[in-house]
């Protein structure tokens, strides 16, 4: 199995660019399915988890190639509303498929969906809406079947703003008949960029980026040629580390005001941040400050961020206080940054963080995407070696990491 190693105590310094965001490529792949024209989705990294999407696709019928980084998807050709469980269990975001399957075949067929272990992560919320519209859902030992006679438009109001269930239910109302209404819609920046995609292609959806997104439905969608919005979480990612080892780095291809709830938590930590348009600069401050976080739908701070946010922490000067309010066991890299000498206690919902001056290299293991990007933080900052295992879960959403943190000056291998 691959791992990385890495020698930290390097500063980071220089320049990067983001990539697409995963999860913006991941439902506008989905979206992709609901015309017969050519779709091109630009700069889309082949990261595990867009991989893994693309193969659903092609069970499908669905012809998908890249060029270069740009992904070709031609869904002329569908013929399966049916995705197996061995594929469905591989992501998370194989549940967007439902609304895209309901809308075009007026069936779908799929398994409870895997992706990170973080939480019970149901998907009621996504099966309310759907039989809002008409549809008819049935639950037979893990897997669902969805059948309709048509899809109407209609009120549907979330107990939760929840991203996935949002996106799933904009993407069966987009041919459905009439007005679909979503109340306490997400407001994630990747919720925007799937209505920005979807207008591409002929769609009429209004309001994403608001709490109330409405849905008028069209007869049919066009192909398009479109670029996704930037990698929040993977920009976020590189900064949270640049700040780790006292560096300074320079992203572009950013949207800033996208990701200001870090930034500003970075400049409590006493780092300098400049914008530029597309671009952010982080200076690192000579001492690192805690900071105190608690996780939030956007535009409050991402949980996609908490854990690379605790490995800094815990090298960042007093006590910070974590709360995880998304997801209900998402603390799982705390265990692996003790083995490499932070103080942290957790509590139920909330990290406890005593900031050491650095760490020191240890084995450890990625249980989860974020959490094994929390341990790439913590091993850049630690005195000596540090060998993280199961990297697999961190190459589901990023692309490359260690060719781009040796160019940031890193001592880091993938073996
Ligand atoms: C998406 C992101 C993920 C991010 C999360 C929160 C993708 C591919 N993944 O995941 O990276 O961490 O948003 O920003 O975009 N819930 C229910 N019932 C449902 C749906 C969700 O109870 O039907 C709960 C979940 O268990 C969780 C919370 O709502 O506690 C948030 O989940 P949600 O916003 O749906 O996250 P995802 O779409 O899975």
């Amino acid at each position: 199995m691959a791992k990385y190693i890495i020698r930290g105590g390097k500063k980071l310094e220089g320049k990067i660019e983001a990539e697409s965001a995963k999860n913006a490529v991941l439902p506008l792949l989905a979206a992709a399915c609901l015309t017969d024209e050519e779709v091109i989705i630009k700069n889309c990294p082949p990261i595990l988890d867009v991989v893994s999407m693309v193969n659903i696709l092609k069970e499908l019928g669905v012809k998908v190639r890249y060029e270069g980084k740009n992904l070709i998807v031609d869904a002329s050709s569908m013929h399966s509303y049916s995705i197996p469980y061995s594929l469905s269990k591989e992501l998370r975001s194989s549940v967007f498929m439902l609304g895209a399957l309901i809308s075009r075949f007026k069936s779908a067929e799929a398994s409870y969906p895997g992706g990170c272990d973080i939480g019970l992560r149901p998907i009621d919320l996504h099966l309310a809406g759907l039989k809002q519209m008409g549809v008819r859902v049935g639950e037979f030992g893990g897997e669902i079947v969805c059948k309709a006679d048509k899809l109407t438009g209609g009120d549907i109001y979330f107990d939760f703003p929840s991203v996935g269930a949002t996106e799933n239910i904009m993407l069966a109302a987009v041919l459905a008949e009439g007005r679909t209404v979503i109340h306490n819609a997400a407001k994630e920046p990747e919720v925007e960029d799937l209505q920005q995609f979807i207008n591409s292609m002929g769609g009429k959806v209004s309001g994403a980026g608001s709490s109330v997104i409405t849905v008028d439905g069209v007869k049919r969608l066009h192909g398009t040629e479109y670029k996704p919005i930037f990698d929040r979480i993977e920009a976020g990612t590189y900064l949270v580390a640049a700040a780790a080892t006292g560096g300074n780095i320079e992203i572009s291809n950013c949207n800033p005001e996208k990701i200001s709830a870090l930034l500003h938590k970075l400049c409590e930590n006493t780092c300098k941040i400049t914008l530029n348009n597309d671009i952010i600069y982080l200076k690192s401050g000579s001492v690192r400050k805690s900071f105190n976080i608690e996780t939030l739908p956007y535009p409050g701070f991402p949980t996609d961020m908490q854990a690379q946010m605790v490995a800094l922490a815990a090298v960042s000067n007093g006590i910070s206080v974590i709360r995880e309010n998304i997801f209900e066991t998402r603390f799982r890299h705390v265990r692996e940054l003790n083995r490499m000498g932070a103080n942290i206690v957790v509590k139920d919902r909330v990290a406890i963080v005593s900031g050491v001056k650095e760490l020191s290299g240890a084995k450890v293991t990625a249980h989860d995407l974020r959490g094994g990007a929390a341990l790439i933080v913590a091993g850049l900052n630690a005195r000596g070696v540090t060998v993280i295992d199961d990297i697999r879960h961190v190459e589901r959403g990023y692309y490359k990491p260690e060719e781009k943190f040796r160019m940031l000056g890193a001592d880091f291998e993938k073996l």
